[in-house]
């Protein structure tokens, strides 16, 4: 069924996603030209495209067709562009690279980098509803899931803990990462499945919500451990700006022994899936031992 490369990512999966994001049309006029160039130059940068990949391995394991789901994936690619542009801005995060080019705002000016993560965010709006195919049920379900998983339940939610330095309680820490990153990646395996007809979608649930805490550990432990060439982004810059991470809080050991046991559990909620689990599989294990 799957097509994974060496390190286990399904890249028939990559490859429909690139080529879908590739062929977006933002419907450019000629005033806003700039805006849509910058939404691309940002978009079209090469990330791991984690998020799309598991709403496609999702439906496929389900038996549909990857394809079917590709406007709702590319959807929630969009998203998590305009999130990192706006993490980066220097209000926030204050980053200058990115997937292995300069920062939006550092190519664009502040200005327009806000502007183009706002484009992305309703445009990822705008594709859902005039491209996504299936019933009016599944696709407003899947509306209602990417809405949620965006907002104050969400990742801006948790971007607020992030600035805010909100998180005294360990298990502050393990919210503020659900909801930062992990109600995201959530959301993705989530849609894959309602879209491709779930009846009960919390088994998919309880295994992304723990898949999105272990991204976001690892996350932390890459921004000390990581290279800056293979990561595409800087490193050092938790520490920089005293954020609350795993590894600031727990120590690098301790993060990684948690890395391993939240990856365990990880696969123990995916072996209560139904269906073919494998490209899931495949992308768990590739969360947990990623170099980028
Ligand atoms: C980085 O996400 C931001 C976090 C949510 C931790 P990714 O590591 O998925 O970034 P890309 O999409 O591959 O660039
Ligand atoms: C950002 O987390 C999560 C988002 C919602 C974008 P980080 O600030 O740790 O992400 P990186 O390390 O800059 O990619
Ligand atoms: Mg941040
Ligand atoms: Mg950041
Ligand atoms: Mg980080």
């Amino acid at each position: 069924m799957s097509s994974a490369t060496a390190n286990g990512y399904p890249a028939d999966l990559l490859a429909l996603v690139e080529d879908y994001l590739e062929g977006l049309d933002f419907g450019v006029d000629h005033r806003a030209v700039r805006l849509v160039e910058a939404m691309r130059y940002s978009l079209l940068a090469g990330g791991k495209r984690i998020r799309p990949v598991l709403t496609l391995a999702t439906a496929r394991g389900r038996g549909a067709d990857p394809v079917s789901v590709l406007p709702t994936a590319a959807a929630l690619e969009l998203i998590h562009t305009y999130s990192l542009i706006h993490d980066d801005l220097p209000a926030i995060d204050d980053d200058t690279l990115r997937r292995g080019r300069p920062t939006c705002h550092v190519a664009f000016g502040e200005d327009v980098a806000i502007l183009a993560g706002d484009g992305l965010f309703a445009e990822a709006f705008n594709l859902v509803l005039r491209r996504q195919p299936g019933g009016c049920a599944a696709v407003t379900a899947a509306l209602a899931e990417i809405a949620a998983a965006t907002g104050v339940q969400g990742m801006v939610g948790g971007q607020y803990m992030d600035v805010a330095g909100e998180a005294d309680a360990d298990d502050d820490l393990r919210v503020l990462h659900a909801l930062k990153t992990g109600r995201l990646i959530q959301a993705a395996v989530v849609c894959g499945a309602l879209l491709s007809g779930a009846e009960d979608v919390e088994p998919y649930r309880a295994f992304a919500a723990e898949l999105g805490l272990l991204f976001q550990i690892v996350d932390d432990i890459l921004d000390e451990t990581g290279a800056e060439d293979e990561l595409g982004k800087s490193v050092g810059k938790d520490r920089a700006l005293d954020k609350v991470t795993y590894v600031s809080r727990f120590g690098m050991e301790e993060a990684m022994r948690l890395s391993d046991e939240s990856e365990a559990r990880a696969r123990e909620l995916l072996g209560r899936l139904p269906g073919d689990t494998a490209d899931l599989a495949a992308v768990t294990g590739f969360i947990h031992d990623r170099r980028r």
